[in-house]
């Protein structure tokens, strides 16, 4: 009587399996050594949202990256967000708050507070947040990497999250690089702030 039994389970485990890998923990606190690794440009390359709020923010944007320069000591990010919306470049600058016991990050907007878990998969060159982990109304899960393009092994961590999340590809938007407005703008930027690093190394030089 074990057999038919054992066959049973044994044919259910690879379903189990595709169904939902491991989740990672959500909730681990936010390092030094995690805001180094998070430090830096990044590209936006997708997120799958259900609340209908940050899904239709979403499917505005055709692209975008940002800048993150955290403070270890004032637990902030400032972060400089290029982003291209309906065929325009917005650019803003903003500071995130860093709770490291919970392992979030959020930001003020629209008068109240948005949170999101920081997940740092083993690739260094990606992350992502998640947001309302625990509720299948509202979670979300966006993705980024150092490059406009990822790899299919990327790729697939954040399918694999994904999916241990319980939401399914076909809920994912994209990014198209192609789509970018906001080259010329971080050009300008870059120039700008070039003209403040020399003048104010050549400023005490002459006193
Ligand atoms: C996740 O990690 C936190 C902090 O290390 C720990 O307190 C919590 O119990 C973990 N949660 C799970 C589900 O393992
Ligand atoms: C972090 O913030 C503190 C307080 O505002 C400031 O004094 C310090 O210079 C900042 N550190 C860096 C590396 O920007
Ligand atoms: C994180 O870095 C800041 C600034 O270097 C330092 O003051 C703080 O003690 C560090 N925190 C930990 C937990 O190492
Ligand atoms: C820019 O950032 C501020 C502060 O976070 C926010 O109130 C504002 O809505 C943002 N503007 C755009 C265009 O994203
Ligand atoms: C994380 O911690 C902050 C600060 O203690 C708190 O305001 C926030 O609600 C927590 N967020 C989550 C998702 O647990």
């Amino acid at each position: 009587m074990a057999l038919p039994w054992a066959l049973a389970v044994l044919s259910l485990l690879p379903l189990l399996d595709a169904q939902s890998p491991a989740c990672p923990n959500f909730s681990v606190p936010i390092t030094n050594a995690s805001l180094d690794q998070i430090s830096g440009k990044w590209f936006y390359i997708g997120s799958a949202f259900r609340s209908p709020e940050y899904k239709k923010e979403a499917s505005h944007v055709h692209a975008a990256f940002f800048y993150f320069t955290p403070n270890h000591t004032e637990d902030t990010i400032l972060s400089r967000e290029y982003t291209t919306v309906r065929g325009q470049c917005l650019y803003n600058s903003s500071s995130v708050k860093v709770h490291r016991e919970n392992g979030t990050l959020s930001k003020s907007a629209k008068g109240r507070e948005h949170f999101a878990h920081l997940l740092l998969p083993k690739d260094p060159k990606t992350f992502m947040f998640a947001a309302f982990p625990e509720d299948k109304q509202n979670m979300g899960l966006s993705f980024y990497a150092n490059k406009p393009e990822v790899t299919p092994e990327q790729m697939e961590q954040f399918y694999d999250y994904l999916t241990c999340m319980g939401m399914d590809k076909s809920e994912v938007m994209y990014t198209d690089e192609k789509k970018n407005l906001c080259l010329p703008l971080e050009k300008q930027h870059d120039e700008e702030r070039k003209k403040e690093d020399e003048r104010s190394e050549t400023g005490p030089a002459l006193d």
